[in-house]
């Protein structure tokens, strides 16, 4: 497989933009349009969410060789739309049409043959994963509403309690979907590590127009069920031994997956005595955003191996530290040695990455998700969270 060439390939094709995904759905819809019920009714915000994923993750394919995880955990998480074997080669189908068609005399033999058993790999671990996971898991869970609490103007914490067994491990995701919004799944993190009583809260941006994120937090009531599909995500979480030291780079709710590794650690670190340094800087707009300063502080104050630094970017009078978070994150310390753990939104991780490369740490030492559904998913940024797609490295 050449896969520069799929990559190259699919570049020409997104440059199109939404005429190539009309394509696609035009011709997934009219050649099975048994598919249709499994997408929003109204697909104007969103519509180049799966299109976009599937050609970027396909024209990735050689990077699932070394690390299948994370394709066998989207997989899984497909059964939440009924999603049956029979679908894989129709979806393939329309991918595949599509690109032929706005390729034009690019879209050689060869080509055809690459993107055919590129989509093949991907879909058959899909597939495979999905199948295994029948026996154990259900295709989603439900969960009750527990309760929300608004924390700021623009922060809520909603706490779920799924009606049955719900494992997932601190770091990963998971997608939410709610009776106000039928079909608009949005992706979370549990903001805790797994409790005796199950519970799992989620923070939530509040923004204007924002799809779930604003009904999630507003309307959703105490007692009422919603829907939430497999856990996904491998980036942000940390081995159980894990012992090296730990800079994490939170922009707003993307501080969610964090307060959930750093009471990982802290289980382990009252179990055993042992752990790695963290150093959390959490980066907000403005001060009252900091929505989870109370419980940070008191972990820095309580716990050796752990420090909090409260980032505030767009109030000049904060008595603290001003700026970008990743900015500030990387002029801090030395960061050489430690492994770093960014999440937020798509420029905030952008911005911390170039910073943090900036101060000398590798590449393969930065691990991120981007917490971003501004793009298609819900409205204009700073987007709320429910994040995009767990990220495709
Ligand atoms: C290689 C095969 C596939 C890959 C890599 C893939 C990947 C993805 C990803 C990453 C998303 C999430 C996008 C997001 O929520 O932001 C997604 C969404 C979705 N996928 Fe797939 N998928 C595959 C096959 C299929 C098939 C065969 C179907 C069924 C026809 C399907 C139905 C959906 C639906 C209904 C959504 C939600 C779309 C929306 O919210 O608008 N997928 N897919």
């Amino acid at each position: 497989m050449d896969i520069p060439a799929l990559q190259a390939s699919w570049r020409d094709v997104e440059e199109v933009g939404d005429e190539a995904v009309l394509y696609f759905y035009s011709h997934l819809f009219t050649a099975h349009p048994e598919v249709r019920a499994m997408f929003p009714i109204s697909m104007a915000t969103q519509r180049g969410r799966f299109f976009a994923a599937l050609g970027r993750i396909v024209s990735s394919v050689d990077r699932i060789g070394s690390d299948p995880s994370f394709v066998q955990q989207l997989g899984r998480d497909h059964r939440k739309f009924e999603v049956v074997a029979d679908h894989y080669p129709a979806a393939g189908a329309s991918l595949l049409a599509t690109l032929q068609y706005f390729l034009g005399a690019a879209w050689t033999e060869t080509l055809a043959a690459d993107w055919a058993e590129a989509y093949g790999v991907v879909a058959k671990i899909m597939l495979l994963a999905a199948e295994e996971n029948e026996m154990d898991a259900p295709a989603w869970w439900e969960a009750e509403v527990v309760g929300t609490d608004r924390r700021s103007i623009d922060v809520a914490v909603v706490r779920l309690r799924p009606t049955r067994p719900y494992e997932y491990t601190p770091g990963q995701s998971f997608a939410v979907e709610i009776p106000q919004r039928p079909k608009l799944w949005r992706y979370y993190s549990p903001a805790n590590a797994p409790r005796a009583d199950g519970t799992i809260d989620l923070h939530v941006q509040i923004v204007a127009g924002g799809q779930v994120s604003t009904p999630l937090a507003r309307q959703v009531a105490a007692g009422e069920t919603v829907r939430m599909g497999a856990p996904i995500g491998t980036a942000l979480t940390v081995a159980d031994q894990f012992r090296g030291d730990l800079l994490m780079v939170a922009g707003g709710t993307g501080l969610a997956p964090m307060t959930a590794v750093v009471e990982q650690l802290d289980a382990e670190w009252r179990a055993t005595g042992a752990n790695a340094n963290v150093h959390l800087f959490h980066g907000v707009r403005t001060q009252w955003n900091l929505y989870e300063h109370g419980f940070l502080t008191e972990m820095a104050e309580t716990r050796p191996w752990f420090r909090y630094t409260p980032v505030v970017s767009e109030e000049p009078t904060f008595r603290g530290a001003t700026g970008p978070v990743g900015a500030v994150a990387a002029r801090a310390g030395d960061w050489r040695g430690y492994t770093a753990l960014v999440c937020g939104s798509v420029a905030m991780v952008e911005h911390t990455r170039d910073e943090l490369t900036g101060a000398g740490l590798a590449h393969t030492a930065i691990r991120f998700e981007n917490f971003d559904p501004s793009g298609a998913a819900d409205a204009a940024p700073p987007a709320d969270t429910g994040h995009e797609v767990p990220t495709w490295r």
